[in-house]
């Protein structure tokens, strides 16, 4: 695609993007999260809305402004996440899931802050639900889409997630590579599609990123309506 983006036009579609961390209690002082900023899927929601789509944005907690003729839900955790994007989900002609949720919370939330003691602290985490996979099984018409943030084997882990989760694509994420990753504004991610699409966009902004990645996905969508 290089440089000529032939700016597709989204009109009348409905995107679904989930974006940013999620964030787990353990006492009403602290909280177990990741690095994620939310720029890419916010950046994804700001070039879909351009494009003339519906866009509904699920956001857990990120500093970032609602980009233009967008809708904004904020969550919190992996569950409030979940049921936002379930609530929205069947209806949607694109979803793209670009949050980085947490995989583990702690089993007891505190209700009271808990107090330091002497030696070390060992807390109970429990499996959070994976939003991709249930989507992915409750699939119907729409076009889902995954992220993947690998540090290593990044095409093999990032296709075994393609697979396991039923996605039409996953956007696969090198997370310790130059320029890409967590709290920067530029990105470098593989492509890869269900249909055997397999691309490279090299380290661009994320706005330049999302309108890639955005054009991919058009592009696939319009294969299918011939
Ligand atoms: N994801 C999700 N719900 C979770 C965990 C992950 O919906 N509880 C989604 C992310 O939003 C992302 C994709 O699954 O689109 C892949 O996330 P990633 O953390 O790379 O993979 P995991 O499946 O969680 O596996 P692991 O962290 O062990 O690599
Ligand atoms: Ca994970």
């Amino acid at each position: 695609i290089e440089n000529h983006l032939i700016n597709p036009s989204l009109k009348d579609k409905k995107i679904l993007i989930s974006a940013g961390p999620t964030r787990e209690s353990i006492d009403p002082i602290r909280f177990f999260t990741n690095h994620s900023s939310g720029k890419m899927g916010f950046a994804l929601a700001e070039e879909a809305a351009r494009l003339g789509a519906e866009v509904t944005l699920i956001a857990g907690p990120v500093s970032l402004n609602t980009p233009r003729n967008v809708k904004r839900v904020d969550v919190t955790t992996a569950e409030e996440m979940f049921q936002q994007m379930s609530m929205y989900y069947p209806n949607q002609d694109i979803v793209i899931k670009a949050a980085a949720v947490a995989d583990y919370r702690p089993v007891v939330i505190h209700d009271r802050k808990m107090k330091k003691s002497d030696g070390n602290l060992s807390i109970d985490m429990e499996r959070t639900k994976d939003i991709l996979l249930t989507l992915g099984e409750m699939k119907t018409t729409q076009y889902l889409v995954g992220f993947a943030a690998e540090t290593d084997e990044i095409l093999t882990y990032g296709k075994q997630k393609l697979e396991k989760k039923h996605l039409d694509a996953i956007v696969i994420n090198d997370v310790k590579a130059e320029g890409a990753g967590f709290a920067t504004s530029t990105n470098a991610v593989t492509f890869v599609s269900k249909k055997g699409i397999e691309k490279d966009l090299p380290l661009a902004t994320k706005n330049v990123i999302a309108q890639e990645i955005l054009e991919l996905i058009h592009l696939e969508l319009k294969d299918e309506e011939k």
